[in-house]
C-alpha cells in the first residue's frame, strides 16, 4: 500500500489532497504545527478509508521542525511513496508593510521547507527507484499578479525548481516523478488566515479544494510536470506565460500597504 506525507494536511488543498488519497486506501503521514487538528484529520481520513494514519506536529518554518519531517522521509524502513510539499502562507500587507522577520518567515514556510523536504524525499527515492514529489505553487507565481508582495515570488521559485528537477536526467532516469500543481483561487482557509478579504475575485474564479486535488492526482499520474486545474486557470496561466507584461499588468492587484 503507497504512503503519502502531505504537509498543511489539516485544512484547505492539503486535507483535500489527503482526503483524496485515503480514499484509494493509501497510508497517510500528515504534517502541520497544530496536534488537535491533526489528531481529528486523522480520524476523518481514517474513516474516509486511509489504511493508516500517522501525524507528525512540525512548523516547518523551523530548522527543527524541517528536520523532524525530512528524518521522516529519509527512512528507508518506512518509506514515503509521494511527498505533497504544500503547507504555504501568504500576507494580505505588502512587503513594505511587514517586518523582514516576516517576510522571512513566508520563505521558510513557502521555499526552505519544500527546498528541505524534496532534498529529503529524492535522496530516498532516486535509490528506490521510485516515488513522486507535488510541489504546491500557484497560478500567481507565474506572473507579478500581487504586486508588493513577496508570494508570487516564492512560487515562482517552486515552479522553476520542480521544473528543472522533474526535467534533469538525474530524475527523470530514476523513475521518480515531480509536479507542481499551480491552482488558481481556491476556497481554503488561506484567505481567511492571511486576512485578505474574499468579495473579489467573483465567485465563478473560486475552484474547489477537492476538484483541485483530484485533478493534481489525475495529472500527477498522466506524469505531467505542470499541473494547472480548470481551463479558465490554464488560459490565465497561458496568458502570464506568454504575453508582453505590459498586455498582463492591467490585471495584477496590490497588496494592501498597512
Ligand atoms: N487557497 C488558494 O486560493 C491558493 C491558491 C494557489 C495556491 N495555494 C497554495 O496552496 C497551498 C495550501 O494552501 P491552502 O489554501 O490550503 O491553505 P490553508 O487552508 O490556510 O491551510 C494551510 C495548512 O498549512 C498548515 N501550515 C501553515 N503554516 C504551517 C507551518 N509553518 N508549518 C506546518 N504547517 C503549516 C496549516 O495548519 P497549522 O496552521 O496547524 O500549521 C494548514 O494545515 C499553499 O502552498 C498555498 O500557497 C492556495
Amino acid at each position: 500500500m503507497a504512503t503519502a506525507l502531505v504537509t498543511g494536511a489539516t485544512a484547505g488543498l492539503g486535507k483535500a489532497l489527503a482526503r483524496a488519497l485515503a480514499r484509494e486506501g493509501a497510508a497517510l503521514v500528515l504534517v502541520a504545527r497544530t496536534r488537535t487538528n491533526l489528531e481529528e484529520t486523522a480520524r476523518q481520513l481514517c474513516a474516509a478509508g486511509a489504511a493508516h494514519v500517522d501525524i507528525l506536529p512540525a512548523d516547518l518554518a523551523s530548522a527543527t521542525g524541517c528536520a523532524a519531517v525530512a528524518a521522516r522521509l529519509a527512512d528507508q524502513g518506512t518509506p514515503v511513496d509521494l511527498l505533497v510539499n504544500n503547507a504555504g502562507m501568504g500576507y494580505a500587507s505588502s512587503f513594505l508593510a511587514n517586518a523582514v522577520a516576516d517576510e522571512e518567515y513566508l520563505l521558510d514556510v513557502n521555499v526552505r521547507a519544500t527546498l528541505r523536504l524534496t532534498h529529503a524525499a529524492l535522496g530516498a527515492m532516486i535509490p528506490r527507484r521510485s516515488g513522486a514529489v507535488v510541489n504546491v505553487a500557484s497560478v500567481a507565481g507565474l506572473g507579478p499578479a500581487w504586486l508588493a508582495s513577496t508570494y508570487p515570488a516564492s512560487k515562482a521559485w517552486t515552479v522553476n525548481f520542480t521544473e528543472s528537477l522533474a526535467r534533469s536526467c538525474q530524475v527523470r532516469e530514476s523513475g521518480v516523478r515531480l509536479m507542481a500543481l499551480l491552482p488558481g483561487y481556491t476556497r481554503t482557509e488561506f484567505h481567511q488566515r492571511a486576512g485578505i478579504g474574499t468579495a473579489w475575485p467573483p465567485a465563478w474564479l473560486w475552484l474547489d479544494a477537492d476538484y483541485v486535488a483530484r485533478t493534481a492526482l489525475r495529472n500527477l499520474r498522466r506524469g505531467s510536470v505542470i499541473s494547472v486545474p480548470s481551463l479558465r486557470y490554464k488560459a490565465a496561466a497561458w496568458g502570464l506565460r506568454h504575453l508582453p507584461r505590459t498586455l498582463v499588468r492591467p490585471f495584477a492587484w496590490e497588496a494592501a500597504p498597512r
